[in-house]
């Protein structure tokens, strides 16, 4: 069984997208395949990748409650392509969106699911994963959590000559434990969906959110995107940026009336 994962989060780097497909990946068995789908040039190797796949598995933020735009045209690209081939293969949905609720997903499987419809291939089913950003910090927070911890052996090791410290250990994987909380719901959700995909079965479509209250979620959504925009420089370029925001578009409207 060839199952190939479509990662369709315009991001280069550190996609919730591409996250959830490979933990996705890691409970699928059979053949698999990681795609990445951002330009035109991604369209070929894909529809190349799915001429022999049993499932394929969209993984993709949430736009505007939609699909993102840049995924449409390959869309109807794909949509041409399985009138022509008439392909057996089961399509299934993993969406993130900003905002906590998973919920907000439902219009994005509802275009998934009609256009599977369209392309006469079966529609299987989907998972909405709210307050996807969070899925990011979550293995950041593991990696500094190890990064931490072994640190910490080791200065405790030169010091003591012990460089298994059973207090460092235990703290590593209750910290560990705590983190993974937080994505105990998109975990479940995760392995169910991955079972659905072994057995060729339907999923129906589940909504998660990360496990966290929501005016919480609100605070650290807040600060990581503040050390974000600090990093990437998106807060200070705006404040000291010449150009007004508005004024491009106001000289192309100026332009076209
Ligand atoms: C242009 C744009 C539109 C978005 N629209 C929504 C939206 O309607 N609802 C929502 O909950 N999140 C929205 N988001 C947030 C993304 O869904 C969220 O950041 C997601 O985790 C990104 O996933 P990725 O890392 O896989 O790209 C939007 C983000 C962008 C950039």
């Amino acid at each position: 069984m060839k199952t190939v994962f479509i990662d369709c989060s315009p991001k280069k780097r550190l996609s919730a997208s591409g996250f959830v497909a490979a933990m996705t990946g890691l409970f699928v068995f059979g053949s698999k395949k990681m795609m990445k789908l951002r330009t035109k040039a991604d369209y070929d190797n894909i529809l190349k990748e799915l001429e022999d796949a049993d499932a394929v598995v969209f993984t993709m933020p949430l736009y505007v409650d939609g699909v993102p735009s840049h995924v449409l045209p390959f869309l109807k690209k794909m949509e041409t392509w399985c009138k022509n081939l008439n392909p057996e293969i089961n399509v299934y949905v993993i969406a993130n969106n900003g905002f906590i609720e998973g919920r907000q997903n439902e219009p994005l499987m509802q275009i998934m699911e009609n256009f599977c419809i369209r392309c006469g291939i079966k529609w299987c089913g989907g998972l909405g994963i709210g307050g996807g950003v969070m899925m990011n910090v979550m293995r950041i927070m593991i990696v500094v959590i190890f990064a931490l911890a072994i640190l910490n052996l080791l200065l405790t090791g030169i010091r003591t000559g012990n460089f298994l410290d059973n207090g460092i250990l235990t703290n590593l994987l209750k910290d560990v434990a705590e983190a993974l909380f937080f994505g105990c719901g998109i975990i479940t959700f995760d392995i169910w969906i991955a079972t659905c995909i072994n057995r060729r079965k339907e999923y129906g479509k589940h909504y998660t959110r990360i496990m966290l209250p929501s005016f919480l979620f609100i605070l650290g959504a807040d600060m990581f995107f503040t050390v974000v925009s600090i990093i990437k420089g998106g807060i200070f370029r705006g404040w000291f940026s010449k150009k007004k925001p508005d004024e491009g578009g106001y000289k192309e409207y100026e332009k076209v009336v």
